[in-house]
């Protein structure tokens, strides 16, 4: 059995290192595919692959129509929005996540570009504090719930909108629920995303929400690009002066961003959340260990193809 780990965005040295020892430990061969740049690289490297390990490459239907055995593929993370479900379905390929394996790293990542907004982007000048101030998490995940956690430490006080999570989990947490998203929006001064990408959000955070943001409003984006309306973020960013944007995915229009607001918006040069070793290896060798538990015994959890 040949396991494929095929990475553009390699993890860390030491989190292959633990995966090659869960795949050989089992019997089956590691085969690295990093840093790949060139598409045809994946589909020749697939080929003869029975597992595939990837992070927010793309898993297309060209991958899979390239995959001759593949029964398997595990996006090492959260989102997989970057899988073809219907084709691997099609194929009858089990694809999975490794959900809340990357979280913290994401959830760090988010209160840092806080306090970095919060100071003028480490600038000089006059900055301000997130002590009392609202905090809305916009989706009450496994990173939301972090996120919230750690606002906390700075005197924040917590909001949340999640209609999959229940009021009374939220409330436990002592976070405050908010009905709406336009009730989370209206209230908080920074309102940090953890939205998947989907048919449902792309697109769904524009003019609408963020023009309801209270004076010198911050959105934090460490969730995926494709949920904000990006001529909308513009429109609201050139109608109020007050507002800023900061994200770990740059946006399609981030050099239009920068050169119009270059103070009030921030994107980090590459997505970097769940760059960490720590996360790395949690999500790296959760994955490695998902599909030797799926090759051994049929186990399914964490099937997002179900
Ligand atoms: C996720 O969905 O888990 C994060 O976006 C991490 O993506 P990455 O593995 O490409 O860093």
């Amino acid at each position: 059995m040949k396991i494929l780990v095929a990475t553009e965005k390699p993890f860390a040295k030491v989190a292959v290192e633990g995966i090659r020892k869960i795949v050989e430990n089992a019997g089956y061969e590691l085969a690295l595919l990093e840093n790949f740049t060139d598409v045809n690289d994946f589909y020749k490297a697939v080929a003869d692959a029975d597992a595939l390990i990837v992070r927010s490459d793309k898993v297309t239907k060209e991958v899979v129509d390239a995959a001759q055995q593949l029964k398997i593929v595990v996006r090492a993370g959260a989102g997989y929005d970057n899988l073809d479900l219907p084709a691997c379905t099609a194929k009858n390929i089990v694809a999975m996540n490794t959900p809340g394996q990357n979280s913290n790293a994401v959830a760090e990542l988010a209160a840092g570009m806080m306090v970095y907004m919060a100071r003028n982007q480490f600038t000089p000048g006059t900055g301000s504090e997130l002590l009392g101030k609202n905090l809305g998490i916009h989706a009450y995940g496994n990173v939301g719930k972090l996120v919230a956690k750690i606002a906390k430490g700075f005197g924040m006080n917590v909001f949340a909108f999640d209609p999959f999570v229940s009021k009374e989990t939220m409330e436990a947490e002592g976070v405050t629920v908010c009905a709406t998203t336009e009730e989370l929006y209206s209230k908080c001064h920074y309102v940090s995303l953890h939205i998947p990408a989907n048919e449902q959000t792309k697109k769904s955070i524009g003019y609408d929400l963020l023009s309801k943001m209270p004076k010198g409003g911050t959105l934090v984006n460490t969730a995926r690009k494709e949920v904000i309306n990006e001529e909308e973020l513009v429109k609201v960013l050139e109608e109020r002066a007050d507002l800023k944007y900061a994200t770990d995915i740059a946006a399609g229009n981030q050099e239009i961003l920068n050169e119009k607001f270059a103070k009030r918006v921030f994107a980090t040069p590459k997505k970097m959340g769940a760059e960490t070793s720590e996360a790395n290896i949690n999500a790296g060798l959760a994955s490695a260990n998902q599909i030797v538990k799926l090759l051994q015994t049929g186990d399914t959890t964490f099937q997002v193809n179900k």
